[in-house]
């Protein structure tokens, strides 16, 4: 309660102060942002509690019973489903005194108990079990009343789950707007046909010492930094032996940043000129088999959609994504201002053959994650301009997010696609920031706006 009107009276001085911090018309950011305890203690109030956050995919939850313990913000959670095969997600917090009343990653219960009195809920979060209920609390203890807490909406979207401790919050599908096109191409299968994606192997977890926002800023579309990743690119151990990925199909597309400055959420793509299919993944017969028949169905099942090649992304505020070649989830948990929790989740077909779920298994693992030598790459540079950035004397000097401002881009030509976003051509200019610049715009909304009639900007005119 003091935190939360310790946040409310900062919001005066806070709107100020924030809009100092991110300045799009100069197209600066103060460090501040990133490394300021008191700005990272707003957020998890301001933005976190009030967001729509990733918590994992409903494979990792397939039978009645089955939970996966993940994070929203700071906060440990529960995400199970129960004996009638709904899915919840609860505070992992005793509602007697706090003991994390699960302390495994995943598993199988009927029950959870917590390991300090004994109080025990159902997987539907009713408390279920009190010990001397009888003699200590002469069965006055309403139980009805003390169950887990759970979150305000919960949404199982093409098998994603995403929650909100927001009662007032729009619907999952409003908080994405038009994006929900881009968000398609990383949770349908690849054939396109609507068939059940799932989670393969564990879900990897490290941590990063660099505050969340800059792996969450660089997925929303940094092209200008493939610099960092030139070693790799030598190594040539994408799919088909070359590159980090099989890049063929970007060539002699229009690469096309997408950015949705009313939520947040950014994209980059490429459209092809065409739909023809090439070859990939020849380092293996039955998967550039599998790929290429995938790829026939997928041009079926899109139509004019699959000339859209999509690329890397961030779901405001947390979640970033690649949608293929490797086709992963990341989330970035924050753990105070100077480091986050990094858990990436590897999204296969369900049908497809085993030798292909293998086969992706390696790659994926070699491309992303601690292991992974692209991911490596980036974790370098967070790590090191986050700690160069916390000096008295550096925190008086912005970050520039000045790329791609002051000109025009040439016309987009979709060719009768109706892409949503504002989206810009940035075939000749290689990079812009428009991108990074839409999400700290929603960042700072959210960072000064008291509620979800001030947050929900897009009800008052154009929708994106
Ligand atoms: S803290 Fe859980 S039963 Fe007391
Ligand atoms: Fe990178």
């Amino acid at each position: 309660m003091a935190t939360a009107r310790k946040t409310r009276t900062m919001n005066g001085q806070a709107n100020g102060q924030i809009g100092r911090m991110v300045d799009l018309d100069a197209g600066t950011i103060s460090r501040e942002v990133f490394v300021d305890p008191e700005i990272y203690a707003q957020e998890q109030e301001q933005l976190f509690a009030r967001a729509w956050l990733f918590i994992g995919h409903e494979s990792q939850i397939a039978k009645s019973g089955d939970f996966f313990v993940s994070s929203m913000g700071e906060e440990s959670v529960i995400l199970c489903r129960d004996r009638q095969n709904e899915i919840h997600v609860f505070l992992n917090s005793c509602a007697h005194r706090g003991m994390k009343v699960c302390r495994y990653d995943e598993g199988n219960t009927p029950v959870f108990s917590c390991p300090y009195h004994g109080w025990s809920y159902a997987t539907d979060g009713k408390l279920v079990g009190v010990p001397y209920f009888k003699d200590a609390y002469k069965e006055k203890l309403d139980k009805s009343k003390w169950g887990l807490a759970e979150v305000a909406q919960i949404c199982n979207y093409k098998g994603a789950i995403w929650a909100t401790w927001d009662k007032t919050a729009p619907s999952f599908l409003e908080y994405i707007g038009g994006y929900q096109t881009y968000l398609d191409f990383l949770l349908d299968t690849w054939d396109g046909a609507g068939g059940e994606t799932e989670v393969f192997g564990g879900v990897e977890k490290w941590i990063i010492p660099c505050n969340w926002k800059f792996p969450a800023e660089n997925f929303i579309g940094d092209r200008y930094h493939n610099i960092s990743h030139r070693s790799v690119d030598l190594v040539g151990f994408g799919p088909s032996g070359s590159g980090r990925r099989d890049n063929q199909e970007r060539e002699g597309a229009t690469a096309l940043d997408i950015s949705f400055p009313e939520r947040g959420h950014g994209t980059l793509a490429f459209l092809r000129p065409d739909d023809e299919i090439l070859p990939g993944y020849q380092h293996s017969k039955v998967v550039s088999e599998y790929f290429a028949h995938c790829e026939a169905e997928r041009r079926k099942n899109y139509g004019q959609w699959s000339r859209l090649v999509p690329g890397p992304g961030t779901l405001f505020p947390n979640m970033s994504y690649l949608p293929r070649q490797p086709r992963t989830i990341s989330v970035w948990h924050p753990r105070g201002p100077n480091s986050h929790e990094a858990w990436r989740w590897f999204l296969i077909d369900k049908n497809a053959p085993a030798e292909v779920k293998e086969f992706l298994r390696h790659y994926y693992i070699s491309y992303s994650g601690p292991a992974g030598l692209t991911e490596q790459d980036d974790m370098e540079n967070w790590n090191y301009a986050h700690n160069a950035s916390q000096g008295v004397i550096a925190r008086r000097h912005p970050y520039n997010y000045q790329m791609g401002m002051g000109f025009d881009a040439p016309p987009v030509d979709t060719d009768g696609l109706d892409m949503p976003g504002q989206i810009r051509n940035v075939t000749a200019a290689k990079a812009t920031e428009q991108n990074q610049r839409g999400f700290y715009r929603r960042w700072s909304e959210f960072m000064s706006a008291p509620d979800w009639d001030a947050l929900a900007t897009w009800r008052n005119g154009k929708s994106q």
